[in-house]
């Protein structure tokens, strides 16, 4: 799961992703980061904690760490929160570059319409429980799309 800062979207994904892949039994390494570096070693934020906790899901051992090359061999799946993320992940990954492992996480809910999941970096709580329904609905899509 990968979004720019690796404090709002992405650890939330990651933490629903590995929440319902667990309940079925599903043998899934979940994994995030950011395609930025602004954060690298500090906690996600404090209300996506919050919505997650709600939700009976903890996040708050994870550490902010920055999308690197590597990650492009080590995940078979790869999933981006925005277009912007998507180029950016392109960028880092250079020649290790697979079209075929990354997608706009989006996608799996609403096919060929380039959705993007909103940043809440700016925004107020609202916002962090807007991008959990999102992600819950998305992570859900996600399941059904890989575990075939
Ligand atoms: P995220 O949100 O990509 O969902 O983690 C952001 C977090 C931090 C910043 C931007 C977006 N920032 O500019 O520091």
């Amino acid at each position: 799961m990968v979004c720019l800062g690796n404090i709002c979207r992405s650890p939330l994904a990651e933490g629903i992703l590995r929440t319902k892949a667990n309940k079925l039994n599903l043998n899934w390494q979940v994994d995030s980061a950011g395609t930025a570096d602004y954060h690298v070693g500090k906690p996600p934020h404090i209300l996506s904690q919050k919505v997650a906790l709600e939700n009976g899901i903890h996040i708050g051992a994870h550490k902010c760490r920055q999308f690197n090359k590597n990650d492009m061999l080590l995940f078979d799946k790869i999933y981006v929160m925005d277009t912007n993320n998507y180029l950016e992940v392109k960028e880092i990954a250079g020649k290790l570059w697979n079209e075929n492992k990354v997608k706009l996480i989006l996608s799996e809910l609403y096919l060929n319409e380039n959705k993007n999941v909103p940043d809440p970096w700016y925004g107020d709580e609202k916002d962090y429980y807007a991008v959990y329904e999102l992600l819950d609905k998305a992570c859900d899509a996600v399941i059904t799309s890989l575990n075939k």
